[in-house]
């Protein structure tokens, strides 16, 4: 498996997943635009000549199920069941005397924002923002360390804007710091390995390490360095990274922001991060995520997809595939039907494994969960809306939901009749996944 950001940008080259822009690109906007056309063709992007920076800005490197099982060193159709295997055996990270990220330190008044090439994404957003740092933190009573995606707005040559609130642990260590009057040492992580980005996606229950989860997935111990001003450690092998502290008592506005639902997040009270130093590597690349895009769905995804589908197994329903793409709040499930009604069975595990979810349509085995049409086509010529959608009013939901759009669960069956399935054979034609245009052309 490739180690670092780095690596894992030169195999998605190899692979012919990746376009280099060479031509001098703006960060305001500009570069945003050029991620989401990237997207749309499926591939990472890296922007060798950002204006105003002499760092490289790499985006969209997991902008696809495909793209993260390659760096998970898996295959597409295997990267949930092999998700759920490695994260049921957490592997303890190893702290190590030197990383690649120390090659260079600023301290003080040579740490500074100035370097970054901090990007503004959406029309409406408050002002560049740092989206792929994941934000590392220590419980001041327990030492129990988190690590987590943390959106944050620049504010100043050593000013941030950052958002963390509870439930996310992030929110809770930083309250327990605060109610001692203490400022919380907290080290952004940026240029990270997908293994980390998962795991700083991903909910754990508090008290577990989200590094414990990062060196599952990799098979094997992520290595840490200690930082050089503050009492945690990083990733020896990521590219940048802040240390600082996030101030007690203070909150400043931030936002708005154009979030992972699409939508803007509006104005909010939040924390404050004062940088203290940067470690990078000689020659830095910067990383940053377009919110509610197809990377930052799949890295949410994976891991609550994990969580249904261990839900829906242990009800002994046969389920072949989960999907959460492309927006965490509709899933598709795919299940090999043993009984009729059983589709409502696997409906209720699910909106019990993940409180989240909204609609949860539940199709048979031929059925691709993560190709849209073919749920639609389900929908279509299979789901009996009469008997087979079924709506749980009032249950709970995404907390962030002033209006209650979230607060009401909707199953739909949309699987065939057990007695029907030699009528309803799918047309298909032979070989069609072997058959290349190109040999024709
Ligand atoms: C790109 C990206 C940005 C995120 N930004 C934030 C954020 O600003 N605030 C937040 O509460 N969660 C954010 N998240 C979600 C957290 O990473 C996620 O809730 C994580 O599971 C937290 O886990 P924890 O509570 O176990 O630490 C983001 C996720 C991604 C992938």
């Amino acid at each position: 498996m490739v180690k670092d950001l780095r690596s894992f940008i030169n195999l998605l080259e190899e692979k012919g997943l990746l376009i280099r822009v060479k031509k001098a690109v703006n960060r305001r906007f500009e570069l945003a635009a050029l991620i989401v056309k990237a997207q749309k063709i499926g591939k990472a992007i890296l922007f060798e000549n950002v204006l105003g920076s002499n760092i490289p800005v790499v985006s969209n490197i997991v902008g696809s199920r495909r793209m993260l099982a390659l760096a998970l060193d898996t295959d597409e159709e295997q990267l949930l069941e092999e998700y759920t295997k490695r994260s049921s055996h957490l592997i303890e990270p190893q702290i190590v005397d030197q990383g690649a990220v120390q090659e260079v330190v600023r301290v003080g008044e040579d740490a500074t924002t100035e370097m970054l090439p901090i990007v503004t994404h959406s029309e409406l957003d408050a002002g560049p923002y740092i989206t792929a740092g994941i934000a590392v933190a220590k419980d001041p009573e327990t030492g129990y360390r988190n690590a987590s995606f943390n959106r944050m707005q620049l504010k100043g040559t050593q000013k941030l804007g950052i958002r963390m609130m509870p439930p996310q642990h992030l929110g809770i260590i930083h309250s327990k710091a605060e109610s001692k009057g203490k400022n919380l040492e907290v080290a952004v992580v940026i240029g990270n390995h997908p293994a980390e980005m998962v795991a700083g996606s991903t909910t754990l229950p508090y008290n577990v390490d989200h590094f414990t989860l990062a060196s599952a997935l990799r098979r094997e111990p992520l290595k840490l360095v200690r930082c050089k001003t503050i009492d945690l450690e990083v990733p020896a092998d990521a590219e940048i990274v802040l240390e600082g502290e996030v101030l007690a008592n203070i909150r400043e506005e931030e936002g708005p922001y154009g979030d992972f639902m699409q939508l803007y997040v509006p104005i909010a009270h939040n924390h404050i991060f004062r940088l203290k130093a940067i470690t990078h590597r000689r020659n830095p690349i910067y990383q940053t995520i377009l919110a509610g895009t197809v990377e930052d769905t799949t890295l949410l995804a994976l891991s609550r997809e994990s969580l249904i589908y261990k839900a829906v197994k242990s009800s002994g329903s046969e389920v072949k595939a989960v999907s959460l793409t492309p927006n965490l709040f509709n899933c598709a499930i795919s299940i090999k039907k043993k009984f009729e009604g059983e589709p409502k069975n696997v409906a209720m595990a699910a909106f019990g494994a993940y409180y989240w979810l909204k609609y949860c349509i539940v199709v048979d085995e031929d059925v691709n969960v993560y190709d849209l049409s073919d749920v639609w086509w389900a929908i279509a010529t299979r789901s009996k809306p009469d008997t087979g959608l079924f709506v749980i009013p009032y249950a709970r939901g995404f907390p962030r939901d002033p209006y209650h759009l979230h607060q009401t669960k909707v199953g739909i069956d949309a699987t065939a009749p057990i007695d029907a399935k030699e009528e309803r054979i799918r047309r298909r034609i032979p070989n069609v996944e072997l058959t290349t245009l190109e040999d024709y052309i």
